[in-house]
C-alpha cells in the first residue's frame, strides 16, 4: 500500500496477481497441483518424462520463481539469480504439443485451486507468452 501523501491513485496499478492469488501459500497450493496432475494425469506424460524422477525440486523451484513472475518477492531471483529461463529450456525439446501440455495442466491446477475466473484467464494468457517464448523446437 503507498501511503505517500501526493501519490496520483490513477497511477496505483492495482493490487498484483501474487496479492488477488493469496499470496505465498496460495501459489504454494497452485504449484503442488500443478505438479500433482503431471504426475498423474496421462495427457501429461510426455512433459512429466521431461522432469527428474523426483519431483521435490521441481515444485520449489516454480514456487520461488512465480511469486517474483506474479509481482510478489522475487525470492527465486535471491537464491539462484538470473532465471535465464529460455535457455535453462534448451535441454528440453518443446514444441506446441509441450507448451500446450503444459498451459493446460496449468490452466487446470488454477480451476482446481479456485483461481477466480477473470484472474485466471488474465494469467493463463501471461503464461501462455512465456510458455510460448521457451518453444526451441520446430513442430
Ligand atoms: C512450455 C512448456 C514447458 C515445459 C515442457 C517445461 C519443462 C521444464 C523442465 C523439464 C524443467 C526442469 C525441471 C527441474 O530441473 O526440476 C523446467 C524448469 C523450470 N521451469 Fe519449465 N517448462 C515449461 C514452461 C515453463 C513456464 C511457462 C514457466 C514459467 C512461467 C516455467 C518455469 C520453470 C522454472 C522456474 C524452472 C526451474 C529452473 C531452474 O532453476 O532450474 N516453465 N521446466
Amino acid at each position: 500500500v503507498n501511503t505517500a501523501p501526493d501519490t496520483d491513485d490513477a497511477a496505483d496499478p492495482g493490487p498484483t496477481p501474487y496479492e488477488l492469488l493469496g499470496g505465498d501459500e496460495a501459489v504454494r497450493r497452485l504449484v503442488d497441483r500443478f505438479y500433482d496432475l503431471m504426475d498423474s494425469e496421462p495427457e501429461f506424460r510426455g512433459i512429466r518424462a521431461l522432469h527428474p524422477a523426483e519431483l521435490a525440486g521441481s515444485r520449489d523451484k516454480l514456487h520461488l520463481f512465480l511469486c517474483g513472475w506474479l509481482g510478489g518477492p522475487n525470492r527465486y531471483l535471491e537464491r539462484y539469480g538470473h532465471p535465464m529461463l529460455r535457455a535453462r529450456h534448451l535441454p528440453f525439446p518443446i514444441a506446441s504439443a509441450e507448451r500446450d501440455a503444459w498451459l493446460v495442466c496449468m490452466g487446470r491446477a488454477m480451476l482446481d485451486t479456485g483461481v477466480p475466473d477473470g484472474l485466471l484467464d488474465r494469467l493463463l494468457r501471461s503464461f501462455f507468452q512465456t510458455a510460448d517464448w521457451m518453444r526451441n523446437r520446430a513442430d
